[in-house]
């Protein structure tokens, strides 16, 4: 990100009865940037993007956008659009009148409004489809009408919450694909909340990881992937996660070993530094997870090219090679090296490294 943020959080808390939601987080957002807010269910990305919108007002700290405080500016004052995962289309009006809704409200002239709409339905593929209403189509298509109005507004903002998960999985995919041309296209700048590590490591500049109302973690997919700041961070990221092996059963007390799946390898005659148990062979086509179980390690899995040829109750030797380790605090659960030395310039941290312990004071709970 060059210049001043478009959108910047400062010290943003908004809880319930002193739980829930979010607290203290602050993050900057580029110009033309697509930055994911991702997290388990109940971690406060809602809450963190209502507060963006405007839907929410924090109880400290500050929301600043194009360099002005919006913190107390109502939603429709600030200039940006917003897709959510019901899609909020108006189930009586047509696609046409969906898509033309605000423009309507705001009585732009006829001849731009149909030009808009050309250009909006011919983007997301909805030609023919004008005249029906979002019962005739499918969820693909409905959540295709939402962006077309988000597109039609003009707006170089969009905030979208979740707005892939009511659709299956082939759908979701060309959907994806969709939201990540239009961003490129229009050169929009988008903040997506999503659960998902594949869509904010498939569509993002920046992942703003956050864990019980607070910032995990803030980076690049690839920071994020190869230097995780926490076992948190490590675990979340990454499918299979990375695992988890005891360090003392690495000759590395106090410390967890965290290692990928593709970083794990079957040991070569005598040089094993783990010897544990197949459980469970996944054969996937291009690549066979295999599923280890040993005593001072969790989720255990090698991922190995093409078909590897493994059964359930075998003994495997694994190598865990010293240069893909990823050393983390036992006690802390925090990352032993720094990690903004260790993975370049993509990484950004819009507080100080201490403001995000492993350990948070207060439960949330859903
Ligand atoms: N209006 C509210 N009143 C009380 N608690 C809320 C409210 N909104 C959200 N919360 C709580 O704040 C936490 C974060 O919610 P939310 O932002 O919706 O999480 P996410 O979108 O990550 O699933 C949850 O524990 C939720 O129950
Ligand atoms: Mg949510």
């Amino acid at each position: 990100m060059q210049g001043a943020p478009f959108v910047a959080l400062r010290n943003v808390t908004r809880q319930w009865h002193g739980r829930g939601g979010v607290a203290d987080v602050s993050l900057e957002v580029g110009k033309g940037d697509f930055v994911s807010i991702l997290g388990p269910s109940g971690c406060g990305k809602s809450t963190l993007l209502r507060i963006i919108a405007g839907l929410e007002t924090p109880q400290s700290g500050t929301v600043h956008i194009s360099g002005r405080d919006e913190t107390h500016v109502q939603a429709s004052r600030r200039g940006l659009s917003m897709v959510f995962q019901s899609y909020a289309l108006f189930p009586h009006l047509t696609v046409r009148e969906n898509v033309l809704f605000g423009m309507r409200v705001r009585r732009a002239p006829a001849r731009e409004r149909e030009a808009k709409l050309a250009e909006a339905t011919a983007m997301l593929g909805l030609e023919g489809l004008e005249r029906r209403k979002p019962s005739q189509l499918s969820g693909g298509q409905r959540q295709r009408v939402a962006l077309a109005r988000a597109v039609v507004s003009g707006h170089p903002l969009c905030l979208m919450d979740e707005p892939l998960s009511n659709l299956d999985a082939k759908l979701r995919h060309s959907v994806r694909r969709d939201i990540k041309a239009l961003q490129r296209r229009l050169g929009l700048t988008v903040i997506y909340v999503t659960h998902d590590q594949t869509e904010a490591m498939s569509l993002s500049d920046t992942i703003v990881l956050m864990r019980e109302g607070r910032v995990e973690q803030i980076g690049s997919p690839q920071a994020l992937y190869a230097a995780p700041e926490t076992i948190f961070a490590a675990e979340f990221v990454g499918e299979p996660p990375m695992a988890m092996v005891d360090g003392a059963a690495l000759g590395a007390p106090d410390t967890w070993v965290g290692i990928r799946p593709e970083h794990l390898s079957v040991a070569t005659e005598g040089k094993a530094d783990l010897i544990g148990l197949v459980r469970e062979v996944e054969y996937l086509g291009a690549e066979t997870h295999i599923v280890v179980d040993h005593d001072a390690a969790r989720g255990l899995i090698v991922s190995a090219t093409g078909h590897a040829d493994w059964r359930p109750g075998q003994t495997i030797e694994l190598t865990l090679p010293a240069k893909h380790r990823v050393l983390f605090d036992a006690d802390t659960g925090r990352n032993k090296k720094d990690p903004q030395q260790n993975c370049g310039a993509s990484h950004r941290q819009t507080e100080p490294r201490d403001s995000h312990t492993a350990h948070h004071p207060q439960s949330v709970t859903d």
